[in-house]
């Protein structure tokens, strides 16, 4: 027998989703006024908040881009963080927004800190669209959050479950769809 997985209710809209950054945008625009941002994409999962938002910030936002693996293709956390693609660009000196799409137990962030900022940027600080505080073992506060969340595996607008459904314009729940025989 085989779980297979589909997408159920919707948890955040795409109108909520779109109002949220566009408020996040600007509250990160004014905080930071005429001080560059370096906005640091974690891969898959942050790229389509990540493009909304540095749109809604409106200054001059430089990007890059890490990938990190903590999860292979599960539902549950391996606590084991690796780096698959650094940055292409040095950040010494620079104002590091790190943009991520959720904190769950807080593992991946806490370490892509710490190694970030062993490389001498300016500041650091941490956006992410969604956070699960219910769920943290490691002491990691965010600067900007989009949404709490409460302890539930959702899926869309870049969160993927085993790499599906980050296409999804909105955020929804997973469900368990049928079990197959093999
Ligand atoms: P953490 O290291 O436990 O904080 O895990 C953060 C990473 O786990 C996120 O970047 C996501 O890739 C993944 N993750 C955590 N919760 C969910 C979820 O509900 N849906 C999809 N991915 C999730
Ligand atoms: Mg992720």
């Amino acid at each position: 027998m085989e779980k297979k997985y589909a997408f159920g209710e919707t948890v955040i809209s795409q109108d909520a989703l779109k109002a949220r950054v566009q408020e996040l945008g600007r509250e990160i625009a004014k905080d930071y006024g005429d001080e560059s941002i370096m906005a640091i994409c974690i891969l898959k999962g942050a790229v389509i908040f990540m493009t909304d938002l540095v749109r809604a910030i409106g200054t001059d936002v430089k990007l890059d881009f890490m990938a990190v693996s903590s999860y292979g293709n599960s539902t549950k956390s391996s606590g084991v963080v690796k780096i698959v693609k650094d940055l292409d660009t040095p950040i010494a000196g620079e104002n590091l927004l790190i943009v991520e799409d959720i904190i769950d137990s807080g593992r991946t962030l806490k370490y892509l800190k710490e190694n970030l900022e062993s490389r001498g940027p300016k500041s650091i600080k941490i956006c992410t669209l969604l956070d699960k505080p219910a769920r943290r073992v490691v002491d990691l506060k965010p600067d900007y959050i989009g949404f709490e969340i409460e302890d539930q595996f959702i899926v869309g607008y870049g969160l993927d479950y085993a790499e599906h459904f980050r296409n999804l314009p909105y955020i929804a729940s997973l469900v368990e769809d049928e079990a197959v025989e093999e």
